[in-house]
Protein backbone atom coordinates (compact mmCIF):
# COMPACT_ATOMS: atom_id res chain seq x y z
CA UNK A 1 0.00 0.00 0.00
CA UNK A 2 1.47 3.49 -0.74
CA UNK A 3 1.93 6.04 1.62
CA UNK A 4 -0.82 8.32 -0.01
CA UNK A 5 -3.32 5.10 0.20
CA UNK A 6 -2.82 4.61 3.86
CA UNK A 7 -3.05 8.44 4.75
CA UNK A 8 -6.68 8.42 3.22
CA UNK A 9 -7.63 5.53 5.12
CA UNK A 10 -6.06 6.85 8.04
CA UNK A 11 -8.12 10.13 7.17
CA UNK A 12 -11.34 8.41 6.13
CA UNK A 13 -11.55 6.47 9.47
CA UNK A 14 -10.34 9.17 11.72
CA UNK A 15 -13.14 10.88 9.57
CA UNK A 16 -15.86 8.08 10.26
CA UNK A 17 -14.84 8.21 14.28
CA UNK A 18 -15.09 11.85 15.12
CA UNK A 19 -18.57 11.67 13.16
CA UNK A 20 -20.23 9.49 15.53
CA UNK A 21 -18.47 9.74 18.62
CA UNK A 22 -18.94 12.61 20.71
CA UNK A 23 -17.03 14.50 23.87
CA UNK A 24 -19.18 14.60 27.32
CA UNK A 25 -17.32 16.90 29.39
CA UNK A 26 -18.10 17.84 32.98
CA UNK A 27 -16.68 19.67 35.81
CA UNK A 28 -17.57 18.46 39.25
CA UNK A 29 -17.09 19.97 42.61
CA UNK A 30 -17.55 17.04 45.64
CA UNK A 31 -18.52 18.95 48.92
CA UNK A 32 -20.45 17.93 52.03
CA UNK A 33 -23.83 19.39 52.29
CA UNK A 34 -26.48 19.65 54.48
CA UNK A 35 -29.67 18.18 53.02
CA UNK A 36 -33.10 16.49 54.36
CA UNK A 37 -33.12 12.79 52.11
CA UNK A 38 -35.48 11.07 54.14
CA UNK A 39 -37.20 14.30 55.50
CA UNK A 40 -34.71 14.99 58.30
CA UNK A 41 -31.93 16.63 57.64
CA UNK A 42 -28.40 14.90 57.42
CA UNK A 43 -24.89 15.60 55.53
CA UNK A 44 -24.67 14.23 52.20
CA UNK A 45 -21.43 14.52 49.54
CA UNK A 46 -22.97 16.07 47.04
CA UNK A 47 -22.01 17.00 43.09
CA UNK A 48 -22.31 21.03 41.99
CA UNK A 49 -24.41 20.56 45.25
CA UNK A 50 -26.85 18.29 43.56
CA UNK A 51 -28.04 14.80 45.68
CA UNK A 52 -27.80 12.59 43.75
CA UNK A 53 -24.92 13.97 41.38
CA UNK A 54 -25.94 15.19 38.24
CA UNK A 55 -27.26 12.33 35.71
CA UNK A 56 -24.45 11.81 32.71
CA UNK A 57 -25.82 11.35 29.48
CA UNK A 58 -23.86 10.10 27.23
CA UNK A 59 -24.18 7.77 23.84
CA UNK A 60 -21.90 4.70 23.11
CA UNK A 61 -18.57 5.39 21.81
CA UNK A 62 -18.41 8.99 23.35
CA UNK A 63 -15.47 10.13 25.50
CA UNK A 64 -16.61 10.85 29.28
CA UNK A 65 -13.80 13.74 30.43
CA UNK A 66 -14.92 14.43 34.12
CA UNK A 67 -13.06 16.95 36.35
CA UNK A 68 -13.07 15.98 39.65
CA UNK A 69 -12.57 19.12 42.43
CA UNK A 70 -12.23 17.86 45.62
CA UNK A 71 -13.75 19.89 48.20
CA UNK A 72 -14.53 17.33 50.90
CA UNK A 73 -11.88 19.57 53.12
CA UNK A 74 -10.56 17.03 55.08
CA UNK A 75 -10.58 13.72 53.26
CA UNK A 76 -9.23 12.59 49.43
CA UNK A 77 -12.31 11.56 47.06
CA UNK A 78 -12.41 8.78 44.05
CA UNK A 79 -15.44 8.16 41.79
CA UNK A 80 -15.67 5.20 40.19
CA UNK A 81 -17.85 4.02 36.82
CA UNK A 82 -19.99 1.53 37.64
CA UNK A 83 -20.46 -1.13 34.63
CA UNK A 84 -17.86 0.73 32.48
CA UNK A 85 -15.16 -1.58 31.41
CA UNK A 86 -12.00 1.07 31.20
CA UNK A 87 -10.94 -0.78 27.89
CA UNK A 88 -7.19 0.88 27.85
CA UNK A 89 -7.95 3.07 30.71
CA UNK A 90 -7.60 1.28 34.00
CA UNK A 91 -6.20 3.95 35.68
CA UNK A 92 -9.99 5.97 35.22
CA UNK A 93 -11.49 3.19 37.01
CA UNK A 94 -11.70 5.06 40.41
CA UNK A 95 -11.00 2.52 42.98
CA UNK A 96 -8.60 4.18 45.36
CA UNK A 97 -5.90 2.12 46.44
CA UNK A 98 -6.48 -0.47 43.08
CA UNK A 99 -6.35 1.83 40.24
CA UNK A 100 -5.31 5.23 41.73
CA UNK A 101 -4.67 7.79 44.79
CA UNK A 102 -7.33 9.37 46.36
CA UNK A 103 -7.65 12.93 44.86
CA UNK A 104 -6.29 15.45 47.80
CA UNK A 105 -8.62 18.02 49.36
CA UNK A 106 -8.84 21.53 47.24
CA UNK A 107 -7.03 19.15 44.20
CA UNK A 108 -8.69 18.57 40.80
CA UNK A 109 -8.63 14.84 39.05
CA UNK A 110 -9.40 14.13 35.42
CA UNK A 111 -11.17 11.33 34.35
CA UNK A 112 -11.01 10.35 30.75
CA UNK A 113 -12.27 7.25 28.86
CA UNK A 114 -14.72 5.80 26.34
CA UNK A 115 -18.35 4.79 27.01
CA UNK A 116 -18.05 1.58 24.57
CA UNK A 117 -20.99 0.05 25.08
CA UNK A 118 -24.63 1.21 25.90
CA UNK A 119 -26.47 0.04 29.22
CA UNK A 120 -27.54 2.11 32.60
CA UNK A 121 -25.19 2.21 34.43
CA UNK A 122 -24.31 4.67 37.70
CA UNK A 123 -21.43 6.40 39.49
CA UNK A 124 -20.23 6.26 42.76
CA UNK A 125 -17.82 6.67 45.40
CA UNK A 126 -15.05 4.32 46.40
CA UNK A 127 -12.82 5.66 49.31
CA UNK A 128 -13.78 4.52 53.01
CA UNK A 129 -17.56 4.84 53.07
CA UNK A 130 -18.39 7.64 50.47
CA UNK A 131 -21.14 5.88 48.63
CA UNK A 132 -23.00 5.31 52.09
CA UNK A 133 -22.32 9.03 52.46
CA UNK A 134 -24.69 9.61 49.46
CA UNK A 135 -21.49 10.53 46.95
CA UNK A 136 -23.56 8.65 43.74
CA UNK A 137 -25.46 9.37 40.21
CA UNK A 138 -27.14 7.57 37.54
CA UNK A 139 -24.80 6.47 33.85
CA UNK A 140 -26.78 6.23 31.07
CA UNK A 141 -25.15 5.04 27.68
CA UNK A 142 -27.44 5.27 24.82
CA UNK A 143 -27.52 3.50 21.73
CA UNK A 144 -27.18 4.92 18.64
CA UNK A 145 -29.44 2.32 17.35
CA UNK A 146 -31.73 1.19 20.33
CA UNK A 147 -33.38 -1.92 19.55
CA UNK A 148 -35.90 -1.37 22.54
CA UNK A 149 -39.03 0.84 21.34
CA UNK A 150 -40.50 3.00 24.10
CA UNK A 151 -42.44 6.58 24.26
CA UNK A 152 -40.88 7.73 27.15
CA UNK A 153 -38.20 6.89 30.14
CA UNK A 154 -37.38 7.51 34.26
CA UNK A 155 -34.04 6.92 35.74
CA UNK A 156 -34.80 5.50 39.73
CA UNK A 157 -31.77 5.49 41.56
CA UNK A 158 -32.23 3.30 44.55
CA UNK A 159 -30.13 3.82 47.74
CA UNK A 160 -30.83 3.40 51.89
CA UNK A 161 -30.03 5.74 54.14
CA UNK A 162 -28.68 6.05 57.75
CA UNK A 163 -29.21 9.15 60.31
CA UNK A 164 -25.84 8.29 61.62
CA UNK A 165 -23.04 9.56 59.63
CA UNK A 166 -20.46 7.20 57.96
CA UNK A 167 -17.76 8.10 59.68
CA UNK A 168 -19.40 7.19 62.69
CA UNK A 169 -20.33 3.96 60.85
CA UNK A 170 -16.53 3.03 59.67
CA UNK A 171 -15.18 3.30 62.95
CA UNK A 172 -17.77 1.25 64.53
CA UNK A 173 -17.32 -1.43 62.34
CA UNK A 174 -13.88 -1.46 62.93
CA UNK A 175 -14.04 -1.05 66.86
CA UNK A 176 -13.19 -4.18 68.42
CA UNK A 177 -15.64 -5.64 69.29
CA UNK A 178 -17.40 -4.59 66.47
CA UNK A 179 -20.62 -2.38 66.81
CA UNK A 180 -23.04 -3.33 63.61
CA UNK A 181 -24.55 -0.07 61.93
CA UNK A 182 -28.01 -1.86 61.99
CA UNK A 183 -31.17 -1.19 59.20
CA UNK A 184 -31.20 1.47 57.06
CA UNK A 185 -33.43 4.32 58.51
CA UNK A 186 -35.06 4.74 55.39
CA UNK A 187 -34.84 4.00 51.93
CA UNK A 188 -34.04 6.53 49.01
CA UNK A 189 -35.87 6.60 45.13
CA UNK A 190 -33.40 9.35 43.72
CA UNK A 191 -32.28 10.55 46.62
CA UNK A 192 -35.69 10.98 48.72
CA UNK A 193 -37.03 9.09 51.11
CA UNK A 194 -39.85 10.04 54.18
CA UNK A 195 -39.01 8.84 57.71
CA UNK A 196 -40.84 10.73 60.03
CA UNK A 197 -44.20 10.80 57.99
CA UNK A 198 -45.74 8.44 55.30
CA UNK A 199 -47.29 9.17 52.23
CA UNK A 200 -49.43 6.07 52.82
CA UNK A 201 -50.77 7.00 56.37
CA UNK A 202 -53.75 7.09 54.89
CA UNK A 203 -54.14 3.21 55.09
CA UNK A 204 -51.86 2.86 58.21
CA UNK A 205 -54.17 2.29 61.02
CA UNK A 206 -50.66 2.75 63.50
CA UNK A 207 -50.27 6.15 63.77
CA UNK A 208 -47.62 7.19 61.28
CA UNK A 209 -48.02 10.68 60.38
CA UNK A 210 -49.06 11.99 57.00
CA UNK A 211 -46.60 13.97 54.99
CA UNK A 212 -47.17 16.75 54.17
CA UNK A 213 -44.99 18.48 51.33
CA UNK A 214 -44.10 22.05 50.87
CA UNK A 215 -43.74 22.51 47.14
CA UNK A 216 -39.55 22.82 47.64
CA UNK A 217 -39.66 20.01 50.13
CA UNK A 218 -36.62 17.94 49.45
CA UNK A 219 -38.15 14.73 50.82
CA UNK A 220 -40.91 14.92 48.27
CA UNK A 221 -41.13 12.28 45.99
CA UNK A 222 -40.61 12.37 42.34
CA UNK A 223 -43.68 11.56 40.73
CA UNK A 224 -43.41 9.57 37.36
CA UNK A 225 -45.75 11.38 34.89
CA UNK A 226 -47.65 9.39 32.42
CA UNK A 227 -49.88 9.23 29.64
CA UNK A 228 -52.22 6.34 28.73
CA UNK A 229 -51.22 3.67 26.47
CA UNK A 230 -47.69 3.79 26.09
CA UNK A 231 -44.96 2.04 26.52
CA UNK A 232 -41.73 3.67 29.42
CA UNK A 233 -38.26 2.23 29.92
CA UNK A 234 -37.70 2.53 33.78
CA UNK A 235 -34.14 2.25 34.18
CA UNK A 236 -33.00 1.13 37.98
CA UNK A 237 -29.83 1.11 39.41
CA UNK A 238 -29.80 -0.39 43.00
CA UNK A 239 -25.98 1.42 45.00
CA UNK A 240 -27.58 0.71 48.62
CA UNK A 241 -24.74 0.60 51.07
CA UNK A 242 -26.21 -2.91 52.51
CA UNK A 243 -30.00 -3.40 51.36
CA UNK A 244 -31.06 -6.02 48.78
CA UNK A 245 -34.40 -4.43 47.02
CA UNK A 246 -37.63 -5.75 45.85
CA UNK A 247 -39.61 -3.10 43.65
CA UNK A 248 -42.72 -3.23 42.25
CA UNK A 249 -45.70 -0.69 40.68
CA UNK A 250 -49.20 -1.11 41.79
CA UNK A 251 -51.74 -2.79 38.81
CA UNK A 252 -48.60 -2.88 36.20
CA UNK A 253 -46.43 -5.49 35.23
CA UNK A 254 -42.45 -4.97 34.43
CA UNK A 255 -41.02 -6.65 30.85
CA UNK A 256 -37.21 -6.92 31.86
CA UNK A 257 -34.69 -5.88 29.02
CA UNK A 258 -31.78 -5.08 30.49
CA UNK A 259 -29.11 -6.36 33.44
CA UNK A 260 -26.09 -4.33 34.41
CA UNK A 261 -25.94 -2.58 30.58
CA UNK A 262 -26.86 -5.77 28.52
CA UNK A 263 -30.01 -6.92 27.04
CA UNK A 264 -31.31 -10.38 28.42
CA UNK A 265 -34.34 -12.20 26.91
CA UNK A 266 -37.25 -10.57 27.67
CA UNK A 267 -39.59 -11.54 30.90
CA UNK A 268 -42.57 -10.26 32.95
CA UNK A 269 -43.01 -10.00 36.12
CA UNK A 270 -45.05 -8.63 38.66
CA UNK A 271 -41.94 -7.31 40.57
CA UNK A 272 -38.15 -7.52 40.54
CA UNK A 273 -35.81 -8.20 43.14
CA UNK A 274 -32.31 -5.92 43.30
CA UNK A 275 -29.06 -6.56 44.87
CA UNK A 276 -26.67 -3.56 45.46
CA UNK A 277 -24.10 -2.94 42.37
CA UNK A 278 -27.24 -4.11 39.94
CA UNK A 279 -28.82 -2.36 37.16
CA UNK A 280 -31.83 -3.33 35.35
CA UNK A 281 -34.26 -1.65 32.42
CA UNK A 282 -37.82 -2.41 32.85
CA UNK A 283 -40.70 -1.60 30.01
CA UNK A 284 -43.72 -0.35 31.98
CA UNK A 285 -46.93 -0.40 30.00
CA UNK A 286 -50.04 1.82 30.76
CA UNK A 287 -53.37 1.23 30.59
CA UNK A 288 -56.19 3.54 30.16
CA UNK A 289 -57.57 3.79 33.65
CA UNK A 290 -61.38 5.71 33.44
CA UNK A 291 -61.14 8.06 35.33
CA UNK A 292 -57.46 8.48 35.37
CA UNK A 293 -55.51 7.86 38.58
CA UNK A 294 -52.85 7.15 40.58
CA UNK A 295 -50.51 4.27 41.30
CA UNK A 296 -48.03 3.42 44.15
CA UNK A 297 -44.49 2.54 42.79
CA UNK A 298 -42.77 0.69 45.98
CA UNK A 299 -39.14 -0.23 47.28
CA UNK A 300 -38.79 -2.45 50.26
CA UNK A 301 -36.28 -4.32 51.90
CA UNK A 302 -35.57 -8.30 50.57
CA UNK A 303 -32.87 -10.71 52.77
CA UNK A 304 -32.61 -8.84 55.49
CA UNK A 305 -34.88 -8.92 58.32
CA UNK A 306 -36.35 -5.68 57.64
CA UNK A 307 -36.51 -2.64 59.84
CA UNK A 308 -37.14 0.02 57.49
CA UNK A 309 -40.32 1.20 56.18
CA UNK A 310 -41.00 1.06 52.07
CA UNK A 311 -39.66 3.89 49.99
CA UNK A 312 -42.58 4.93 47.71
CA UNK A 313 -43.35 7.42 45.41
CA UNK A 314 -46.15 7.64 42.14
CA UNK A 315 -47.00 6.44 38.87
CA UNK A 316 -49.59 9.86 37.99
CA UNK A 317 -51.41 9.42 35.15
CA UNK A 318 -52.46 12.73 33.04
CA UNK A 319 -55.65 14.18 34.43
CA UNK A 320 -55.69 12.12 37.90
CA UNK A 321 -56.34 14.37 40.82
CA UNK A 322 -53.45 16.07 41.87
CA UNK A 323 -54.32 16.16 45.27
CA UNK A 324 -56.27 12.91 46.08
CA UNK A 325 -55.28 9.92 48.46
CA UNK A 326 -54.55 6.74 46.31
CA UNK A 327 -57.24 4.74 46.49
CA UNK A 328 -55.77 1.58 47.62
CA UNK A 329 -52.61 1.00 49.82
CA UNK A 330 -49.47 0.52 48.72
CA UNK A 331 -48.19 -3.29 47.14
CA UNK A 332 -46.61 -5.51 50.21
CA UNK A 333 -43.11 -6.60 49.65
CA UNK A 334 -42.33 -10.33 49.05
CA UNK A 335 -41.63 -11.91 52.63
CA UNK A 336 -37.69 -11.14 53.17
CA UNK A 337 -36.83 -14.24 53.81
CA UNK A 338 -38.75 -16.27 50.49
CA UNK A 339 -35.22 -16.60 49.09
CA UNK A 340 -36.65 -19.54 46.69
CA UNK A 341 -38.31 -16.68 45.24
CA UNK A 342 -35.41 -14.49 44.67
CA UNK A 343 -33.48 -17.82 43.62
CA UNK A 344 -36.01 -18.21 40.65
CA UNK A 345 -35.94 -14.46 39.76
CA UNK A 346 -32.26 -14.65 39.28
CA UNK A 347 -32.98 -17.96 37.22
CA UNK A 348 -35.12 -16.32 35.04
CA UNK A 349 -32.30 -14.09 33.17
CA UNK A 350 -31.03 -15.30 30.28
CA UNK A 351 -29.06 -13.18 27.84
CA UNK A 352 -30.74 -11.93 24.66
CA UNK A 353 -30.83 -13.55 21.20
CA UNK A 354 -27.75 -12.16 19.52
CA UNK A 355 -25.36 -12.63 22.05
CA UNK A 356 -22.62 -15.36 21.51
CA UNK A 357 -22.29 -18.27 24.15
CA UNK A 358 -19.28 -17.90 26.27
CA UNK A 359 -15.90 -19.75 25.38
CA UNK A 360 -17.08 -23.74 26.10
CA UNK A 361 -13.99 -24.49 28.24
CA UNK A 362 -12.44 -22.48 30.96
CA UNK A 363 -8.65 -22.40 31.29
CA UNK A 364 -8.83 -21.71 34.85
CA UNK A 365 -11.04 -22.34 38.00
CA UNK A 366 -10.67 -20.19 40.82
CA UNK A 367 -13.23 -21.21 44.16
CA UNK A 368 -13.30 -18.09 46.45
CA UNK A 369 -14.90 -18.90 49.96
CA UNK A 370 -16.53 -16.46 51.71
CA UNK A 371 -16.23 -16.59 55.57
CA UNK A 372 -17.00 -14.48 58.07
CA UNK A 373 -14.26 -14.13 60.60
CA UNK A 374 -12.55 -13.08 64.02
CA UNK A 375 -8.99 -11.26 63.61
CA UNK A 376 -7.55 -10.32 66.92
CA UNK A 377 -11.30 -10.13 68.38
CA UNK A 378 -12.26 -7.55 65.20
CA UNK A 379 -15.08 -8.61 62.91
CA UNK A 380 -13.82 -8.89 59.35
CA UNK A 381 -14.99 -10.81 56.04
CA UNK A 382 -12.43 -13.15 54.38
CA UNK A 383 -12.25 -14.51 50.90
CA UNK A 384 -9.94 -18.03 51.00
CA UNK A 385 -9.04 -16.62 54.77
CA UNK A 386 -7.47 -13.52 53.65
CA UNK A 387 -9.55 -9.96 54.87
CA UNK A 388 -8.93 -7.55 52.32
CA UNK A 389 -6.60 -4.45 53.31
CA UNK A 390 -6.19 -2.08 50.63
CA UNK A 391 -2.45 -0.59 50.32
CA UNK A 392 -1.84 2.79 50.98
CA UNK A 393 0.12 2.37 47.14
CA UNK A 394 -2.27 1.75 44.65
CA UNK A 395 -1.85 -1.89 42.64
CA UNK A 396 -1.20 -0.72 39.36
CA UNK A 397 1.36 1.92 40.58
CA UNK A 398 3.27 -0.71 42.60
CA UNK A 399 3.03 -3.63 39.42
CA UNK A 400 3.87 -0.51 36.79
CA UNK A 401 7.49 0.01 38.97
CA UNK A 402 7.79 -3.69 39.98
CA UNK A 403 7.69 -2.69 43.21
CA UNK A 404 7.43 -6.45 44.66
CA UNK A 405 5.29 -5.50 47.20
CA UNK A 406 2.38 -7.47 46.79
CA UNK A 407 2.09 -10.81 48.03
CA UNK A 408 0.14 -13.06 44.76
CA UNK A 409 -2.36 -15.10 46.33
CA UNK A 410 -2.23 -19.11 45.22
CA UNK A 411 -5.27 -20.60 44.24
CA UNK A 412 -6.90 -22.16 47.47
CA UNK A 413 -5.81 -25.33 49.13
CA UNK A 414 -7.98 -28.97 49.57
CA UNK A 415 -8.67 -27.73 53.30
CA UNK A 416 -10.62 -24.98 51.70
CA UNK A 417 -11.99 -26.25 49.05
CA UNK A 418 -12.67 -29.47 50.12
CA UNK A 419 -12.62 -29.94 53.69
CA UNK A 420 -14.40 -27.00 54.72
CA UNK A 421 -18.13 -27.69 56.20
CA UNK A 422 -20.39 -24.52 54.67
CA UNK A 423 -23.51 -25.50 57.07
CA UNK A 424 -20.86 -25.12 60.80
CA UNK A 425 -19.59 -21.83 61.99
CA UNK A 426 -15.56 -20.99 60.92
CA UNK A 427 -13.76 -23.90 62.97
CA UNK A 428 -10.66 -22.06 63.17
CA UNK A 429 -11.99 -17.95 62.79
CA UNK A 430 -8.53 -16.54 62.97
CA UNK A 431 -8.39 -14.80 59.28
CA UNK A 432 -5.15 -12.76 58.21
CA UNK A 433 -5.05 -9.23 56.55
CA UNK A 434 -3.66 -9.05 53.08
CA UNK A 435 -3.73 -7.51 49.79
CA UNK A 436 -6.07 -10.52 48.19
CA UNK A 437 -4.48 -10.07 44.75
CA UNK A 438 -4.85 -12.86 42.29
CA UNK A 439 -3.04 -12.05 38.95
CA UNK A 440 -3.93 -13.95 35.80
CA UNK A 441 -2.41 -13.99 32.09
CA UNK A 442 -4.19 -12.29 29.40
CA UNK A 443 -6.52 -14.01 27.06
CA UNK A 444 -7.28 -16.89 29.65
CA UNK A 445 -11.26 -18.05 30.60
CA UNK A 446 -11.34 -17.98 33.85
CA UNK A 447 -14.19 -19.74 35.97
CA UNK A 448 -14.96 -18.27 39.44
CA UNK A 449 -16.78 -20.19 41.97
CA UNK A 450 -18.21 -17.87 44.90
CA UNK A 451 -19.23 -20.17 47.96
CA UNK A 452 -21.08 -18.77 50.42
CA UNK A 453 -21.03 -20.31 53.95
CA UNK A 454 -22.16 -19.96 58.14
CA UNK A 455 -21.89 -16.70 60.19
CA UNK A 456 -19.62 -16.57 62.89
CA UNK A 457 -22.31 -17.20 65.25
CA UNK A 458 -23.36 -20.32 63.62
CA UNK A 459 -26.72 -18.81 62.65
CA UNK A 460 -27.45 -18.19 59.02
CA UNK A 461 -25.25 -17.05 55.84
CA UNK A 462 -26.22 -13.65 54.57
CA UNK A 463 -26.71 -12.39 50.71
CA UNK A 464 -23.45 -10.88 48.72
CA UNK A 465 -23.63 -9.16 45.38
CA UNK A 466 -20.63 -9.57 43.56
CA UNK A 467 -18.95 -6.97 41.75
CA UNK A 468 -16.50 -6.95 39.09
CA UNK A 469 -14.54 -3.83 37.98
CA UNK A 470 -13.29 -3.80 34.16
CA UNK A 471 -15.42 -6.61 32.86
CA UNK A 472 -18.89 -8.22 31.88
CA UNK A 473 -19.01 -11.94 33.01
CA UNK A 474 -21.40 -14.50 32.25
CA UNK A 475 -23.27 -16.03 35.09
CA UNK A 476 -23.23 -19.59 35.09
CA UNK A 477 -25.05 -20.97 37.27
CA UNK A 478 -26.24 -21.26 41.26
CA UNK A 479 -26.20 -23.93 43.32
CA UNK A 480 -27.16 -25.30 47.23
CA UNK A 481 -24.38 -26.02 49.74
CA UNK A 482 -21.14 -27.00 48.92
CA UNK A 483 -20.20 -26.60 45.06
CA UNK A 484 -18.61 -30.07 44.16
CA UNK A 485 -15.74 -29.69 41.94
CA UNK A 486 -16.05 -32.09 38.74
CA UNK A 487 -19.50 -32.35 39.37
CA UNK A 488 -21.58 -29.50 39.34
CA UNK A 489 -19.60 -27.98 36.01
CA UNK A 490 -22.16 -30.25 34.27
CA UNK A 491 -25.22 -28.08 35.70
CA UNK A 492 -23.32 -24.86 34.01
CA UNK A 493 -25.70 -23.12 31.29
CA UNK A 494 -23.34 -22.45 28.90
CA UNK A 495 -25.85 -21.98 25.97
CA UNK A 496 -27.42 -18.36 26.98
CA UNK A 497 -26.03 -17.13 30.38
CA UNK A 498 -26.71 -13.45 30.66
CA UNK A 499 -23.48 -11.02 30.61
CA UNK A 500 -23.52 -8.80 33.87
CA UNK A 501 -21.10 -7.13 36.36
CA UNK A 502 -23.00 -7.83 39.21
CA UNK A 503 -24.18 -11.26 40.80
CA UNK A 504 -25.43 -12.44 43.72
CA UNK A 505 -24.06 -15.05 46.05
CA UNK A 506 -27.62 -16.65 48.19
CA UNK A 507 -27.30 -18.02 51.67
CA UNK A 508 -24.96 -21.12 51.69
CA UNK A 509 -24.89 -21.46 48.23
CA UNK A 510 -22.59 -20.86 45.70
CA UNK A 511 -22.62 -19.02 42.34
CA UNK A 512 -20.54 -19.87 39.13
CA UNK A 513 -19.43 -17.14 36.48
CA UNK A 514 -17.04 -17.24 33.66
CA UNK A 515 -14.76 -14.62 31.52
CA UNK A 516 -11.92 -13.45 29.55
CA UNK A 517 -8.95 -11.89 30.33
CA UNK A 518 -8.85 -9.58 27.88
CA UNK A 519 -8.40 -5.83 29.80
CA UNK A 520 -4.89 -5.57 31.36
CA UNK A 521 -5.28 -3.12 34.27
CA UNK A 522 -6.07 -4.03 37.83
CA UNK A 523 -9.74 -5.31 38.63
CA UNK A 524 -11.20 -4.66 42.16
CA UNK A 525 -13.94 -7.89 42.54
CA UNK A 526 -16.05 -7.67 45.83
CA UNK A 527 -19.27 -7.70 47.53
CA UNK A 528 -20.87 -4.73 47.14
CA UNK A 529 -22.22 -4.29 50.15
CA UNK A 530 -20.02 -1.47 51.67
CA UNK A 531 -19.95 -2.54 55.22
CA UNK A 532 -18.85 -6.06 54.08
CA UNK A 533 -16.37 -4.73 51.66
CA UNK A 534 -14.81 -2.24 54.64
CA UNK A 535 -14.63 -5.27 56.68
CA UNK A 536 -12.35 -6.70 53.50
CA UNK A 537 -14.66 -8.77 51.38
CA UNK A 538 -12.95 -8.36 48.45
CA UNK A 539 -10.10 -9.42 46.17
CA UNK A 540 -7.94 -7.96 43.23
CA UNK A 541 -7.69 -9.23 39.63
CA UNK A 542 -3.89 -7.97 38.32
CA UNK A 543 -4.46 -9.05 34.62
CA UNK A 544 -1.60 -9.11 32.48
CA UNK A 545 0.99 -8.33 34.71
CA UNK A 546 3.68 -7.96 32.06
CA UNK A 547 1.38 -5.43 30.23
CA UNK A 548 0.76 -3.27 33.40
CA UNK A 549 4.83 -2.91 33.49
CA UNK A 550 4.79 -1.27 30.17
CA UNK A 551 1.99 0.95 30.68
CA UNK A 552 1.86 4.49 30.08
CA UNK A 553 -0.48 5.65 33.58
CA UNK A 554 -0.20 8.96 34.25
CA UNK A 555 1.56 10.34 36.99
CA UNK A 556 -1.41 12.21 38.60
CA UNK A 557 -2.89 9.00 39.51
CA UNK A 558 -0.17 7.86 41.53
CA UNK A 559 0.73 10.51 44.07
CA UNK A 560 0.57 8.66 47.11
CA UNK A 561 2.38 5.62 48.88
CA UNK A 562 5.74 4.10 47.64
CA UNK A 563 5.19 5.00 43.82
CA UNK A 564 4.79 8.91 45.00
CA UNK A 565 8.67 8.47 46.26
CA UNK A 566 9.20 6.93 43.00
CA UNK A 567 7.71 9.42 40.77
CA UNK A 568 10.03 11.60 42.47
CA UNK A 569 13.09 10.43 42.19
CA UNK A 570 12.68 9.43 38.75
CA UNK A 571 12.07 13.35 38.22
CA UNK A 572 15.23 14.26 39.50
CA UNK A 573 17.01 12.21 36.28
CU1 LIG B 1 -19.98 -0.22 42.40
CU2 LIG B 1 -16.23 -1.56 43.28
O1 LIG B 1 -18.10 -0.90 42.91
CU1 LIG C 1 -21.26 -9.16 51.47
Amino acid sequence: MSVIVWWLVMVVMVAVHSASAGVVELNWEVEYKLRWPDCKEGIVIAINGEFPGPTIDATAGDTVIVHVTNKLSTEGVVIHWHGIRQNGTPWADGAAGVTQCPINPGETFTYNFIVDKAGTHFYHGHYGMQRSAGLYGMMIVRSPKETLQYDGEFNLLLSDWWHQGSHAQELYLSSRPMRWIGEPQSLLINGRGQFNCSLAAYFNKGGVKECKFKDNDECAPTILRVEPLKVYRLRIASTTALASLNLAVEGHQLEVVEADGNYVAPFTVNDIDMYSGETYSVLLRTHNPTPSRKYWISVGVRGRKPNTTQALTVLHYADAPEYEHLPYPPPVTPRWDDYDRSKSFSKKIFAAKGYPPPPEKSDEQLFLLNTQNLMDKYTKWAINNVSLSVPATPYIGTIRYGLKTLNYQKPPGKEIVEDYDITKPPVNPNTTKGNGIYSFQLGRVVDVILQNSNVLNGRGSEIHPWHLHGHDFWVLGYGEGKFRLGVDEKTYNLNNPPLRNTVALYPYGWTALRFVTDNPGVWFFHCHIEPHLHMGMGVVFAEGVDQIAKMDIPNEVLGCGLTREFLMNRGRH
